[in-house]
Order: structure tokens, then sequence, then C-alpha cells
């Protein structure tokens, strides 16, 4: 909404939510305190917030006022009953589509944002439709979109003001028109593709789908690298140079993290396995199992190269995040690897450049309860004392500064013999020359 502010002066824009606490941080005066860290967004926020982008709770008015609304709300995986474990739980946007029937004046576009099951336009429709009131003394009616975003954190900004394409799935033309033109302000016409409602909804779970595959190939042959001698790097920049197959998403790494990945797969299964196409829902649910499998494999290499006992030893976490240039950890591969080495008795000393140290609490917090509340880690916002008196240190998020630690004053405070674990491989061998320090990185066949 922020850049859409930006590049449409005529259009007010009203974020609301019900969480108080939340409008009040994107309401904060210091820019740099808002409620999500993405490179460049607080500098578009402190341009628009006050003229053309407002943020509030006043829910009603803004439902009542608007000529479009998008539907941005949360969709996690269900917890329990049919579907729990692969599909989204949708009361969210139930509860917002029902809000919007009772409230709405006049015609209004309701635009689905959130990532959502396919055919879910149609719940949506369908509540919007049956709660009309056929006794008010005014007319209302809707039409629904389906309006996909693809954006990645960390290069949002730069992905929305440049994006590959725009999507916008609809049966009404008019109203498909009307967004079109939004996006007009900045993006060119043959960058934005209109569809039918169920192509748009199916197209964006398999371009994540398809992303994360991508993702799960590669980290399975990194895996056949590291025993056969080959590097995970020259083999995926000569299998990337295939003008065919490309050369981005095949960074091998700890496994795929992110809000998204893992839940529209599953959502793909769910949907495949509800219309009979088993073959089809085992082939996305390899991509999930082998994302987990990379991350439980690392862990195993771990306690293997520390004599198969982590007890009582110091591991440095460096990195929290699911991925650089961001402070969110839904479902970062950290989370299921550091809880891993507390069961086996290590001490985590973590650091992260965004992560603060309250996310981390909640994200072990399972953990800590299991281990009757036993501290098991430490925070550290220096990454030098993260390391200091360590055993071994993990590299699981590939920040910029990871890259240029100076080693020789972290040789100086460590426990020997000291193993470095890099799983982005982003370390270079050459300087930690005379050091003495083991390295095993991720994908290498000449790990020791
Ligand atoms: C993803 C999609 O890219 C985006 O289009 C969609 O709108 C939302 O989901 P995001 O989850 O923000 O975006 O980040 P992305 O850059 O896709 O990375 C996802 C995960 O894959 C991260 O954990 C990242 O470390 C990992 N990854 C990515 C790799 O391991 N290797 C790669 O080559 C690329």
């Amino acid at each position: 909404m922020a850049v859409i502010a930006k590049h449409c002066q005529n259009i007010e824009i009203e974020v609301v939510d019900i969480n108080k606490e939340r409008i009040n941080s994107w309401n904060n005066k210091n820019i740099h305190e808002l409620p999500i860290f993405e490179p460049g967004l607080s500098e578009i926020v402190k341009n628009v917030r006050g003229k053309n982008l407002k943020f509030s709770n006043d829910v009603e008015k803004a439902i009542k006022t608007a000529d479009m609304i998008f539907i941005s709300v949360n969709t996690p995986i269900k917890r329990k009953g049919i579907g729990a474990g692969e599909t989204s739980d949708l009361r969210w946007v139930e509860s917002c589509a029902r809000q919007i029937s009772k409230l709405s004046v006049g015609h209004t576009i309701v635009v689905e944002k959130s990532t959502l099951p396919v055919k879910t336009a149609k719940t949506i429709k369908d509540i919007l439709d049956a709660s009309s009131p056929s006794d008010l003394d005014y007319k209302r009616s809707f039409s629904v979109l389906s309006n996909p975003e693809f954006l990645a954190e960390g290069t949002a900004i730069m992905d929305l003001e440049q994006p590959d394409r725009v999507l916008i799935g609809g049966e009404d033309i008019e109203a498909m028109n009307q967004l079109k033109d939004i996006y007009l302000n900045w993006v060119p016409e043959h960058k934005i593709i209109c569809t039918n409602l169920w192509s748009s909804e199916l197209s964006k779970l398999s371009a994540n789908a398809f992303l994360a595959q991508r993702i799960s190939s590669i980290n399975s042959i990194s895996a056949i690298c590291e025993v056969t001698g080959a590097d995970i790097n020259e083999v995926a920049n000569a299998v990337g140079k295939d003008s065919r197959i490309g050369c981005k998403f095949l960074k091998a790494g700890p496994g795929f993290g992110g809000s998204c990945f893992k839940k529209d797969i599953l959502n793909l299964v769910y949907l495949s396995k509800y219309y009979g196409l088993t073959e089809v829902a085992k082939f996305w649910e390899s991509v999930v199992r082998i994302n987990n499998w990379q991350q439980n494999r690392i862990y195993e290499e771990i306690v293997k190269r520390l004599f198969g006992n982590l007890v009582n030893k110091k591991i440095g976490i460096l990195g929290f995040a699911f991925k650089e240039n961001t402070n969110d950890t839904r479902e970062s591969p950290a989370i299921e690897i550091c809880s891993n080495l507390i069961n086996e008795g290590a001490i985590l000393s973590i650091h992260d450049y965004k992560v603060p140290q309250e996310t981390i609490s909640r994200d072990l917090y399972p953990l800590q309860k299991d281990n009757n509340k036993k501290i098991c880690w430490e925070y550290h916002k220096d990454v030098y004392e993260a390391i200091k008196g360590c055993d071994a240190m993990v590299l699981l998020t590939e920040w910029e500064n990871y890259k240029n630690l100076d080693w020789g004053r972290i040789s100086l405070n460590i426990k020997r013999p000291f193993w470095i674990f890099d799983t982005r491989s982003i370390i270079k061998r050459e300087q930690l020359n005379d050091l003495s320090l083991n390295l095993w990185q991720l994908g290498n066949g000449n790990n020791k």
C-alpha cells in the first residue's frame, strides 16, 4: 500500500487493523521503529504517511467509504480438523468478508491479496452475496478480484517497483480495469496479466511451489556433492548457465523458510488430494520432505563432528532470520536446527543483525517449556561476543557482514578443536589459513 500511495497520489489509502498496538507502531513518529524491517520501506512511508496513506483502527468507517478493499490478512496452516496441517485457516478471510458485506455501501471491489487456496474467491463471493439484505434503502454490490502478491521479503520494495508481472484474476472486466489502472501508474502494460479467478489463485500457489522445488532440488544435489567430491556452487553455476534453467534460486542452504513456501505447497498437496490426484500430491509433498531432511541432516552433521556429544557444549548461532535483510523468523530453518541442538544438550549463543531477543524467545519457547524452563540459549547483539568461548559455530543466515568476520580475533577466544558449520557457503576457506579452525561447508566435497 505504501508503494501504491507513492505512485498514485490521487488515491486515498487507509490501512486498517483491529490490532491497536500494530497500528500505533505504523504511526510511530520514529520512522525507524515500524513493525517490520524492510529495506527502503521506511523512506516511502515517511513521504506518504499522513498524506494519502493513513493507518487506523476505524475498520467500520474504512469499509463504508471504500471503493476498493484489499483483504490482506493472515492465512496460516489450519491446526485442527479437516485439512489440519495442510490447508489454510480461512477464519480471518471469512470474518473480513462478513464485515465487508455488513458495512459496505454502493459497489465495492473486493481484492484478495492474501495468498489463498484455489476457489477461495467463491467463498468470499458467496458470503458477500448471501449477506446483502434486500430491504436496505440503498443498493450495494460486489466484484471479487484476485491480485496475488509476488514480492519477496528483503527485496519487497524493489519487487513492487519493478515487478516481473502483476496478476489480476476476475470475471468483471470493468473492475479488473479499475485495478489495472492503479498499477499502470508505474508498471508497463505488457507486464499486467489478466486471467480468470482460478488461474490467478492457482498461479500464485504454483509459482511458490516451483521456487521451493528448485531449492529442494539443489539441496538434494548438495548432499551428493559432499559425498562425491563435487562442489555445489560449481554445479549450480554450470547448471544455471543453461538458459532454460536459469541461475536464480539455485543457492543451496539449510532449507527454505518464510511464511509462504511450505504453506503454499501444502495447500497444493491438499487440493491435489481433494481431487483424487494422489501422484501429484506425492510429488509436491516430496519438496517439503526434502526441506525437512536438509535441516535434519545439518544437525546430524554437527553432532557427528562434535564427537556425538553436545552436552554442555557452547555453540554460536549466526543468524536466526529465514534469510538476510529481514527480521522475520517464520518457518526459519534456525528454529528446527537450534531446537535439535538444544535437545542434544548444547547451550546456544545466538546472534542476528535484525531479529530481536523476544522473537527468538517466542520461537524457542515450546522447547524451553519441555526443558522445565531451563535456560538453554543466550542472546548477543555483538557477533564476536556470541562466538566467544564456543566449541563450534553454525552460520544459518547469509547476512552480508558474516562474510567478512575477523577470524584472527575469533580464533583467540574459542575452545579447540573448533568447528565452523557454514550452511550458506559464504565463508572463504582462505581466510581461515593458519588459524587451525575446522570448516564444514554445505555441499562441499572437500570437507575433511
Ligand atoms: C517467497 C517468494 O519468493 C515470493 O515471490 C512470494 O511472494 C513469497 O514467498 P520470501 O519467502 O519472502 O518470498 O523469500 P525468498 O527469497 O523466496 O526465500 C525463501 C526461502 O528460500 C528463504 O529461506 C531463502 O533462504 C531460501 N532460498 C532462496 C534458498 O535457500 N536458496 C535460494 O536460491 C533462494
